[in-house]
């Protein structure tokens, strides 16, 4: 279908710039000299330098980093709240790269979409004005509550083939269902993109997945997506991009791909992609980007868009579409897979009850116009036979775009005919804001066409066993209400005694007649221009939302060295993000560094008495030793202007790229962690917000530094002074008065080096404006 849809479109902002992606990609050839995957093709083109960025061109994969200049960034409203308010501190008075805002996450489905979105605007009013207040100061598209979920927008609008984009929600990679490399990142990395500042990323190994054969009968992609996250795990795709070739690819529609590609998410890969297709080019066109797909045509002619002949992959997985049937993964891990066949005696073995108590469609995983034409066509099958679904039903349809087209070719009726609730355009009961009243504490089933399924997930209930489908096959099972049924073999029983079988589901990959975009006024504009004199509004006594102060520089007069560091505590073993800066009730506060700091370190382990959130204030009135919490020993230290040093076990800061796990520290005065290792994405992030990071020379000094120690660097100056060579010791006097030196080692690059000196990353950028 080629229709030009009625959204305006700016086409400069959403097309590659092929000819100079092309161009870098011949001077990357000249180092490399050897066939390059699709994957590769797309990373080496967005090299900030891309004659000396892969060096002299040895091994790249898994282990070179690259400097990388992202086209677009996407941030959803909970985590832009932190990315935008570190963006203000750097002082600019536009984004550097297109970059859009989405209001999704924080709706929360109870009713239905209208009463939901009126509820939901109301208690978040503070959150929405904010963000869009900061989008028109730095003319920044803003996506207003109801518009729909980030991934299925940024795939309608903004995705193209070979772009590289950063979003600030770890099902970015949706977008590679447009062959392009979309990467979940952390707020501090979107900022990089934003600001201009090479964003860092480890050359990831690259699987090349071969996909051949047909999917039939009831088989989707999500089936495809299901079973390989039964064979790789949850772990299987770390520091990897999943790259799919083959004839396999061509037969799936471009939103088929994405959903593929969205729960690549689930086994841990870094994104994933496919080759340009002729149903990508079909996307275009249908959703109003005719000159986006001629374009990227024209690029294909030059071999940009697929992987050479000959390329080679880190490993190749083989997959028969023609093998696999409907796959149900869960509960609560994604990839425990079972066949559809098998899925009844599963429930069996485990003593499960044989009773589904909710089904749930759409998410940004599931949510195209072919998924809900394929499960529309089940409800009227159903219908036709005097069927209504048995347990509630429920539909979260991923854009306004989508809604509106659904609603015009009478989907939405259909399924409203046999039961469904048609909540907001937005993630809804994905991520736990569904307002369930049944249930509540007792153990129960429901199955989803969403991507996530740990405890609590969906409903706060950690009872609710939830699996993962495609949304046909959650509509079909929503009809029998068992969770034995198998539709491709079992009939059910109707009313008149008579037996009734589904016919496999047939969706329309497009509408014929166009998309409709539906309620264009929550749609943003297109050429948003920067007004540098508008106000970003932040409530005054706000307890969610805080400007943040730039934390001044240790190194301001001059003094190049830390000379009275105390010691906070000595942490024991893992220490991930979570430990340092907790999830769950927290979120709310992810805009408000005072208010989320209270969490810090507060699951950490003190290896001085190996007690939880336990700390030793050394100093305390009358100089005694005082135990406390770990943030209020950090707020002794901050309060009595004392900076101070952790040191820290192995990995620490493994997790995600939680950029609060760094600032809040710094927030509380901190200046030095040494640890036996970092992770290395906190490791940038600490760097960013002026933290230095050491690595024991020796592993076994952890033990000989603890609480109220004081720390002295000798040598710090040269590595200020620009030389990256410098070597760091640290001069230790003991609590008891004992003094030794340590040796230390740091990975500090020469631009890393200026965050320090400046106290952070943006004061930096801040002083280059100026
Ligand atoms: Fe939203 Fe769930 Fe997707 S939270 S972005 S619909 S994974």
């Amino acid at each position: 279908a080629t229709h030009i849809s009625a959204i305006p479109r700016n086409y400069a902002s959403i097309t590659p710039p092929y000819p100079t992606l092309i161009k870098n990609l011949e001077s990357v050839r000249k180092i490399l000299k050897r066939p390059l995957t699709l994957a590769e093709k797309i990373l080496y083109s967005h090299l900030n330098d891309p004659i000396n960025g892969l060096g002299n061109g040895g091994r790249i994969r898994g282990e070179a980093y690259l400097q990388l200049k992202p086209e677009r960034v996407a941030m959803q409203d909970a985590s832009a709240q932190m990315a935008l308010l570190q963006f203000m501190s750097a002082g600019l008075a536009q984004c550097a790269v297109p970059t859009s805002i989405h209001c999704d996450h924080l709706i929360q489905a109870s009713e239905g979409a209208k009463a939901d979105l009126e509820r939901s605007i109301v208690t978040n009013q503070e959150v929405f004005d904010f963000l869009e207040s900061a989008a028109r100061k730095y003319g920044i598209e803003f996506w207003r509550p109801g518009s729909g979920i980030i991934h299925q927008i940024v795939l309608e609008n903004y995705a193209a083939p070979g772009m590289l984009m950063l979003g600030t929600d770890s099902h970015t990679p949706n977008a590679g269902g447009l062959g392009m490399l979309a990467i979940g990142v952390g707020g501090a990395d979107a900022v990089d993109a934003m600001t201009g500042t090479p964003w860092e990323l480890k050359a990831p190994k690259i699987v090349g997945i071969h996909l051949t054969g047909k999917l039939s009968g009831w088989a989707t992609t999500k089936d495809l997506i299901l079973h390989l996250a039964g064979k790789l795990t949850v772990r299987g795709g770390t520091g990897r991009i999943l790259e799919y070739f083959g004839p396999g690819v061509h037969g799936q529609s471009c939103t088929g791909l994405a959903t593929i590609a969205n729960m690549g998410a689930e086994v841990g890969a870094t994104t994933s992609t496919f080759p340009y297709t002729s149903n990508m080019q079909s996307y275009l066109h249908a959703t109003g980007r005719g000159p986006v797909a001629q374009a990227a045509d024209e690029a294909a002619t030059k071999g940009f868009l697929t992987a050479d002949e000959g390329a080679e992959y880190d490993e190749v997985i083989e997959i028969n579409l023609s093998d696999l049937e409907p796959t149900i993964n869960g509960p609560f891990t994604p990839d425990l897979a079972t066949p559809l066949s098998k899925f009844g005696a599963f429930i069996k073995d485990q003593g499960w009850k044989d009773e589904l108590s909710a089904g749930l469609i759409g998410s940004c995983t599931n949510s195209s116009y072919e998924d809900m034409t394929s499960v529309a066509d089940l409800a009227r099958q159903a219908k036709t036979a005097g069927l209504t679904t048995k347990v509630p039903f429920l539909c979260t349809p991923g854009s306004e775009q989508i809604r509106a087209t659904m609603e015009r070719d009478n989907v939405t009726a259909t399924l409203q005919d046999v039961g469904a609730v048609v909540l907001a355009n937005a993630c809804g009961p994905c991520i736990g804001q569904w307002k369930r009243e049944d249930k509540k504490g007792e153990e129960n089933a429901i199955l989803t066409s969403f991507n996530r399924n740990f405890k609590s997930r969906n409903d706060g209930n950690r009872y609710t066993m939830n699996f993962l489908a495609s949304p046909t096959v959650v509509t079909a099972m929503a009809f029998s209400g068992s969770l034995s049924f198998n539709p491709m073999t079992d009939s059910l029983t109707l009313p008149s005694g008579k037996q009734f079988q589904f016919s496999p589901p047939a969706g329309e990959d497009l509408p014929l007649t166009g998309f409709t975009p539906g309620d264009t006024s929550l749609y943003p504009s297109p050429t948003p221009e920067p007004q540098p004199s508008a106000e970003v509004i932040i409530k005054k006594d706000s307890q969610r939302l805080e400007l943040l102060e730039p934390f001044t520089s240790p190194f301001a007069e001059g003094k190049l060295e830390f000379s009275s560091l105390k010691v906070l505590m000595r942490v024991r073993g893992k220490c991930t993000t979570d430990h340092i800066s907790a999830a769950g009730p927290w979120l709310k506060y992810k805009g408000h560094l005072t208010n989320i700091s209270e969490n810090l370190l507060i699951t950490a382990v003190n290896d001085e008495g190996g007690e939880i959130n336990v700390a030793f204030d050394h100093d305390a009135p009358g100089g005694t030793t005082e135990t406390d919490t770990i943030p209020n020993v950090a707020k002794r230290l901050k309060s009595r202007s004392q900076p101070w040093a952790l040191v820290v076990d192995d990995n620490y800061g493994e997790g995600s790229a939680r950029e609060h796990a760094a600032l809040q520290p710094r927030f509380y005065g901190c200046n030095l962690i040494i640890a036996r290792s970092f992770a290395r994405i906190h490791e940038t992030n600490l760097k960013k917000q002026g933290v230095l990071p050491l690595w024991f020379a020796d592993k076994a000094d952890y033990s000989r530094i603890g609480s109220g120690d004081m720390i002295e660097t000798v040598g710090l100056a040269d590595l200020l002074e620009g030389k990256p060579d410098a070597t760091i010791k640290l001069r230790v006097t003991s609590r008891e008065g004992k003094m030794f030196e340590i040796s230390t080692q740091h990975t500090m690059s020469a631009d890393q080096i200026k965050w320090l000196r400046a106290g952070s990353a943006l004061n930096h950028i801040r002083s280059q404006m100026q």
